[in-house]
């Protein structure tokens, strides 16, 4: 299980920080989201440190404005967030535009939502606190109520009774947790020069009692009005707004009251807890009062947490100086003054992990959804690679959209079909096309990436890029600046350069990045997630942003450079292997004017711990390793070497074709093939060898049939067994190393070219 934890104001952090430290004690992996909905160093950050929390995880630092409009940015920042970090549950604390925003992007996203201090109403749908409140409530999974008023409430309101929970209040938790601390550490009293129980201490922030000159002139004469009375000094940690609001209004402060800026916690708590009597209109407050054992009179004309009221702790008094004063006699005339905790015993955190990990069993189909992110890829060429891909993206939470051109196959991914075989991705296919991530069409439509994977077939030793520049001139008809384009086909160098002046010709303003794909069909699905990335482009910016959609899936490494090395990178990788196979095939001509076994050869050298001898065969099949040199160095006077190894490759079918037909005697004709593929236990016959070595063989005037268990139609009659093919047979030539010959028995003179 993994929780995501979001807090924006100073209560939140205070009343989270068990449930942080719940999670640390017992190892269970979370993050902490912080709006900065109060932005300044003394009421925020303070508090990380005094309570020794961990530093957020993410700060959105959206800072103060208008309701929606923090509102909005919050959720805005949240998502991405979310997205990523794919918790289990979001936990929020409070009523704050923070705990409406951290909700309603959880819920969005399918993510469940804990609502710490759930159902509580004040009824005053003036306070923006009481619509949070309310909509918070509703749209979460689990209500960690305080007490049975809250499960009442809530359960009026038609939420489930099993998603209500009674636990208390995590604030139990945090000033059980630091009272002995603060004793120890703050020296707040004396620093403002005050007698434990020998002052009040007031806090008031709230708009209705600042924001309005006459109200917080009201406030003032209240103040007064007690100080009259008590003589006692009046200790008011001001919050910045109020400070603004009294400056503003030009507002005298009276000698008695101690005003200081926000303080710590610790401090905070210190100074709660000598206080003789607490003046608020904070609503955390009246509950630590109450915890504390201190009367609190409360400045307001109601209250969400009554219980404070039921037990004798708290009255109601708004800016009343009479009820104030009436209260406050009340209280100071008492010798002994008690009441019943009714917010906790201190466990509340405990409680609240135990009942998320209880409810720790995701419905399957839930952990199956899709968490959507609100970003658009294209893909162009459904292939082999590119709709592996897309289904790739879809299933990270891109909305993809997979063109091809031809219809059939179109209306086959729509359907969910697989047009071709491959490990996995049935399955794949069917959720992301069953859950409307990926959707087929024949036009490429709008998005903020466009993703290339068309042929780039070799045409005369070079790459033809003609299918590369129709798609971009495609995307270049519907794209908007800022929009990005990736290209996966293999490329020959400095392509992609070309691809970014078309788009620029189209008068646009869009990043080209190379990303080559280097996975291997049969295993395709499993590569793409686990080989590691090159990504090539010309901007940091673009280079970070593909690479975040690379990073949606690829458990690999990714790698940043610019465009052209990554386009060398792909094609020296084939290179390497072709020249490698290259001096593996000529040994063989040398080891055999020699008389020498060229394989005992290549075994023996490679027993040293720096050699590493390729194998000779029959030549060099499939789509990259006999092309990619050519587009390498197609545009380079150098490269000799690599244009020498593609012919030494190339001649090698018709070597070993020859050696074939030395071994039949005379008046024999009949030439049996083991294996068509190019490579082992794949029906792709794309390049293979077993091409020019049955055309020699036809050019001869031999008879040939062949075997292969994968592939069902080739070039001649195909024979079911290798039996048959074997009576058949004057002389075999085994092309492809399928895992079934490997325990070959056969009675015809053959040719094994792999070993
Ligand atoms: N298949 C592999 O194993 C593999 C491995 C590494 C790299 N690559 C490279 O990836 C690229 C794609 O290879 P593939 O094997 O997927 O090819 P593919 O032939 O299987 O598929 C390409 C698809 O693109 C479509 N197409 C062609 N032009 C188009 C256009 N203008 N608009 C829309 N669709 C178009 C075709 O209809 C076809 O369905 C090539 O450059 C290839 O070299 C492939």
């Amino acid at each position: 299980m993994k929780i995501g934890i979001i807090v924006g104001t100073r209560p939140e952090i205070i009343k989270m920080a068990p449930v942080i430290r719940e999670c640390q004690k017992r190892s269970i992996p979370y993050f902490i989201i912080h709006s900065n909905q109060h932005y300044s160093e003394e009421m925020d950050s303070i508090f990380f440190d005094e309570l020794e929390l961990p530093a957020p995880h993410y700060n959105l630092g959206v800072g103060s404005g208008l309701h929606s409009n923090q509102t909005g940015n919050i959720l805005i920042k949240m998502e991405p967030i979310l997205v990523d970090e794919k918790p289990d549950i979001v936990l929020v604390q409070g009523d704050t535009n923070t705990v409406l925003a951290g909700a309603l992007a959880a819920s969005k996203l399918n993510i469940k939502v804990g609502h710490i201090e759930a159902g509580l109403r004040s009824y005053d749908r003036m306070m923006p606190e009481e619509t949070n409140r309310i909509l918070t409530d509703h749209m979460s999974e689990f209500l960690f109520a305080v007490g049975p008023n809250q499960e009442s409430i809530l359960a009026k309101e038609g939420i489930a009774k099993d998603k209500i929970h009674s636990v208390g209040n995590t604030v139990s938790d945090s000033l059980f947790q630091h009272l002995e601390i603060a004793a120890d550490k703050s020296d707040i009293l004396a620093s403002l020069g005050v007698e434990a129980k020998n002052y009040f201490l007031v806090t008031a922030h709230r708009a209705s009692n600042v924001d309005i000159p006459s109200h917080l002139k009201e406030l003032l004469a209240l103040f007064d009005r007690l100080h009259d009375k008590f003589e006692q000094p009046i200790v008011w940690p001001i919050h910045p707004r109020t400070q603004a609001k009294l400056t503003e209004f030009g507002i005298e402060i009276p000698s008695y009251l101690k005003l200081s800026p926000p303080i710590g916690y610790l401090d905070f708590i210190q100074l709660q807890q000598n206080a003789q009597l607490i003046l608020t209109d904070s609503g955390g407050i009246q509950e630590e009062a109450c915890l504390l054992g201190v009367p609190c009179i409360t400045l307001r004309e109601n209250t969400e947490r009554p219980e404070s009221i039921e037990v004798g702790a708290n009255v109601l008094v708004g800016r009343d100086a009479d009820k104030a004063l009436t209260a406050a006699e009340k209280w100071l005339s008492s010798e002994n003054i008690t009441w019943e905790n009714p917010f906790g015993d201190g466990h509340v955190a405990e409680r609240i992990i135990d009942i998320c990990l209880a409810n720790d069993k995701p419905a399957a189909e839930a952990n199956d959804a899709i968490v959507a992110k609100n970003e658009s890829i294209t893909v162009v060429g459904m292939g082999y690679m590119g709709l592996p891909i897309a289904c790739l993206l879809a299933d990270a939470g891109y909305q993809v959209t997979g063109v091809d051109l031809n219809e059939q196959k179109v209306a086959d991914i729509n359907n969910a079909k697989c047009p071709f075989d491959e490990v996995g991705m049935p399955e794949l296919l069917s959720k992301v096309v069953g859950q409307g991530f990926l959707k087929a069409s024949q036009q490429v439509v709008s998005s903020d990436t466009y993703l290339v994977a068309v042929p780039t077939p070799h045409k005369g030793n070079s790459c033809d890029r003609s299918y590369v520049f129709s798609a971009v001139d495609a995307i270049a008809n519907v794209a908007k600046d800022g929009q990005t384009v990736i290209v996966e086909s293999t490329i020959s160098p400095q392509t992609s350069l070309a691809v970014a002046d078309k788009l620029k010709a189209a008068g646009l303003s869009i990043d080209v990045v190379h990303c080559p794909e280097r996975a291997i069909p049969g295993q395709t699905l499993h590569e793409l997630v686990n080989n590691d990335r090159i990504i090539g482009a010309t901007s940091k910016t673009a280079q970070e942003k593909v690479k975040k959609i690379y990073q949606s899936f690829v458990q690999g490494e990714v790698f940043l450079t610019d465009l052209t090395t990554a386009e060398c990178v792909k094609l020296v990788e084939n290179t390497s292997r072709d020249v490698g196979i290259a001096f593996a095939n000529e040994l063989a001509e040398i080891c055999n004017e020699l008389d020498v076994d060229v394989y005992e050869v290549i075994k023996l050298a490679n027993r040293h711990p720096r050699v590493n001898v390729l194998s000779p065969g029959p030549g060099v099949g499939g789509h990259c390793i006999p092309i990619d040199p050519w587009f390498l160095v197609e545009g380079t006077k150098s490269g000799d070497l690599v244009r020498k190894a593609r012919a030494i490759n190339d001649q090698r079918p018709q070597i070993v074709a020859q050696q074939a037909m030395a071994k039949l005697q005379s008046g024999q004709n009949k030439i049996g093939i083991l294996g068509v593929a190019y490579k082992a236990d794949v029906d792709d016959c794309r390049e293979t060898p077993a091409d020019p070595i049955f055309t020699h063989f036809k050019q001869a005037g031999l008879e040939v049939k062949y075997h292969d268990p994968f592939v069902e139609q080739w070039q001649c009659e195909r024979v079911e067994e290798i039996a048959d093919l074997d009576e058949w047979a004057d002389v075999l030539i085994l092309v492809t190393d399928h895992s079934v010959y490997q325990e070959l028995a056969v009675s015809s003179a053959i040719l094994n070219t792999r070993s």
